[in-house]
């Protein structure tokens, strides 16, 4: 069974003094709610803020990204070795990374690489454009995102994003069915690349404009494993409101 997971991605929002002030609100909701991974990952700045008010809770903490050297002259990056102090996982290859900062296939399995062998766990994010989506070239798209994805990184723990790139800060999310079929696809290619032992165990989120009015669509559907929420996870009541949806949901109440 896939534990499901529910993480926030807070992205460049808040300052530590706000980011400390959503945790406080949500800290004792969300630390009762059981049968789910609740992972929050604010700004790399409150990453210690955090750590400290979550201590003691099943709370989980991860941070956006990371480089993949150990230490050394690249002013302004944050190592692995550093996160493995404060956090537990950490989001590799977001969109908006490959995006803006151009970070390519390779460069993203770098990262992954690096993050494994200081034991974070990558929630590692694939998805294609809404152009790439309307000439049918998904499938391709992702196949190539994954290409550098080894089994051993599936077995320690990687966790998949599927975020369709034109459902992302849109509030055009895609349908249950349509996030259903393409994890499907995605745990299917998986299983011939890597065996269908590790295709099974392996949890994929869907994410893009994920909310508490649409997340149950999302979760009732057996190949969505949770979500990584970007927007509605910087407001503790939809936050609260998705990981308890999600809880019941697929403990099948
Ligand atoms: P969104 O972002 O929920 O605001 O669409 C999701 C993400 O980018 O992870």
């Amino acid at each position: 069974m896939r534990i499901p997971m529910i993480a926030g991605n807070w992205k460049m929002n808040t300052t530590v003094a706000e980011a400390v002030a959503l945790v406080k609100e949500m800290r004792p909701e969300l630390d009762r709610i059981d049968n789910v991974d609740k992972v929050i990952c604010p700004p790399f700045v409150s990453l210690a803020a955090v750590k400290e008010l979550i201590k003691g809770s099943s709370i989980k903490l991860g941070a956006q990204n990371l480089y993949f050297e150990e230490k050394g002259a690249y002013t302004g990056e944050i190592s692995p070795l550093m996160l493995a102090e404060l956090c537990q996982l950490v989001i590799i290859g977001h969109s908006e990374r490959r995006q803006y900062f151009n970070e390519t296939v390779e460069l993203v399995d770098k990262k992954v690489q690096a993050a494994l062998q200081v034991g974070l766990k990558p929630i590692l994010c694939i998805g294609e454009t809404l152009k790439e989506n309307e000439s049918g070239k998904t499938e391709a798209v992702l196949t190539n995102q994954l290409s550098s994805t080894s089994s051993q990184a599936y077995s320690t723990g990687l966790t998949l994003a599927y975020e369709p790139i034109w459902a992302i800060g849109t509030g055009r999310a895609a349908t249950g069915e349509q996030a259903n079929q393409t994890i499907g696809f995605i745990r299917h290619h998986i299983s011939k690349q890597h065996g269908q032992e590790i295709a099974q165990a392996v949890r994929i989120l869907y994410g893009g404009s994920v909310t508490a009015e649409n997340i149950a669509e999302f979760i009732k559907q057996p190949e969505v494993d949770g979500a990584l929420v970007g927007g509605a996870s910087l407001k503790a009541s939809q936050f609260l409101s998705i990981v308890k949806q999600t809880s019941s949901i697929k403990r099948g109440k």
